[in-house]
């Protein structure tokens, strides 16, 4: 039986479409539901074209009610049934309740090595703090924010005359390798970190 994945964005869904690509074949999972919080995110059309169901749950109706949001979210979620959410630039902090519901089943792709850089604008702290490299983790999700076990990292060189922009297109191919080669690992119950390149 494989393994059913949702996947939780709020942007353009670059990595979404990389992980429902890498589900076919003798993967052991395959997609079940996109969902994001903005029914704008652009993730949701491209989710669409590949044949993948998709539901929206605005954060904005909730006016900074965590709770609220999440009890919605958990509807569509709830119905898709899965084993695994994958968040793939899902820009909403969830609380600790619903991280803990799905603590172990939960992976999350952040753009930085961490534990540098939680939280937001991560290549730009990279380049003003002047390190050599940056890069992106694969982590199970837990109630710290950007925190939790690591499963998998992978590296780039920060360039001389690097912008922000330049370095996160850098990461982001990164990122395209590594979160599915996580997944599919993660997907077959094993937790040991895949270190990239
Ligand atoms: C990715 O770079 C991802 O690592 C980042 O958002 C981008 C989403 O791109 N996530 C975070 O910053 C989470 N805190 P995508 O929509 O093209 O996959």
């Amino acid at each position: 039986m494989s393994q059913r994945v949702a996947i939780l964005l709020s942007g353009g869904g670059s990595n979404m479409v990389r992980l429902i690509e890498s589900m076919t074949g003798d993967h052991p999972a395959r997609p079940v539901l996109v969902l994001s919080n903005d029914p704008d995110a652009g993730g949701l059309a491209k989710a669409r074209a590949l044949g993948v169901e998709t539901a929206a749950i605005s954060h904005k109706a909730f006016k900074g009610d965590r709770p609220g949001f999440e009890a919605a979210l958990s509807v569509p979620l709830a119905a898709a049934r899965p084993d695994i959410i994958c968040l793939a630039g899902f820009m909403r902090v969830l609380t600790a309740d619903f991280v803990r519901q799905w603590q172990g089943r939960m992976l999350n792709i952040h753009p930085s090595l961490l534990p540098k850089y939680r939280g937001l604008n991560t290549h730009a702290r990279a380049i003003e703090a002047g390190d050599a490299e940056a890069g992106c983790t694969v982590h199970e999700v837990t109630a710290e924010l950007d925190d939790g076990p690591i499963l998998g990292q992978a590296r780039v060189p920060i360039q001389p005359g690097d912008s922000a922009e330049s370095l996160a297109a850098r990461v982001l191919a990164q990122e395209h390798c590594l979160y599915p080669a996580v997944l599919r690992r993660f997907a077959a119950g094993d937790r040991r970190p895949i270190l990239l390149p």
